[in-house]
């Protein structure tokens, strides 16, 4: 899968000069980059960077200032978000999205019956209450009294089922124990042999860097360093170890 020759690759998604702004603050500049298909991209960096802005750009919340969004050749930007919901962009947001007042299994059963039909939901439950055992145990326990870890559980059963084209996972691992977050990664892995295009964003580099291919170090806002996994160095540790902010 990822033997197939870069140049007659199309990037499933390419950000190209893109300015982001929340009204007068400017958060993102003249950020660009590629994404090829079967790939895993990081993107790296310190609080306040802007990595959120870029996951928000990639799947349609947040329209550029400047700058275009192209999805698999196609220009997007400025497109509604549902659209990119209905190409195939999923977006795993940080912390919990959850329904409080339904239980466990309606909260997935609503999700799955949405993107694999009445027929589909008995098998997409099956893979929810694999990989995460716990919500099979609580299935019919309201969403809202379950424990914080569990919701995130939750919300993440309803994307990583779902085997989106490109799926832009924000903080995956936040909140959750390090054997869940094994499994979540151990998932992540099943989904993108199975063809689907991550964009991660995490705090907790270590984990997405062994998946990673590609990595994009923001400092403020601008892109500080964007290519293979394999050469970012100590440029990590030093951005993400305090010192970014010197000139500041
Ligand atoms: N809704 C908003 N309104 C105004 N400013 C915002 C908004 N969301 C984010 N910002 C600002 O934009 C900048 C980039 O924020 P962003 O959330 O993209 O950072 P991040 O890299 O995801 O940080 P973190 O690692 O803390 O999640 C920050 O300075 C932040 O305060
Ligand atoms: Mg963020």
């Amino acid at each position: 899968m990822a033997a197939v020759p870069e140049a007659e690759t199309v990037p499933i998604l390419e950000l190209r000069a893109v300015d982001a702004a929340y009204g007068p603050f400017r958060a993102i500049f003249g950020v660009s980059f590629a994404l090829e298909p079967g790939r895993v991209l990081a993107l790296l960096g310190s609080n306040g960077a802007g990595k959120t802005t870029i996951a928000r750009v990639c799947s349609g919340l947040i329209v550029p200032t400047s700058g275009k969004v192209m999805f698999a050749g196609r220009d997007v930007t400025g497109q509604p978000a549902y659209r990119y919901a209905r190409l195939g962009i999923v977006h795993a947001p940080e912390g919990r999205s959850v329904f409080a007042s339904l239980s466990v299994e309606e909260n997935l059963d609503l999700t799955f019956r949405r993107s694999r039909g009445r027929a589909g939901v008995r098998g997409a439950l099956d893979q929810a209450f694999t990989l995460f055992p716990r919500l099979g145990e609580r299935r019919r326990q309201s969403a809202g009294t379950l424990s914080g870890g569990e919701q995130r559980m939750l919300s993440l059963a309803r994307v990583l089922v779902e085997q989106p084209r490109l799926l832009i996972a924000d903080e995956l691992s936040l909140g959750l124990a390090p054997i869940i977050v094994d499994e979540v990664y151990r998932t992540l892995e099943r989904i993108r042999d199975a063809g689907t295009t991550l964009l991660l964003v995490e705090q907790h580099v270590h984990h997405a860097l062994a998946i990673a291919d590609d990595a994009i170090v923001l400092v403020k806002g601008e892109v500080a360093y964007s290519g293979p996994v394999s050469e970012l160095g100590d440029l990590q540790a030093r951005v993400l170890g305090g010192n970014a902010g010197a000139d500041s």
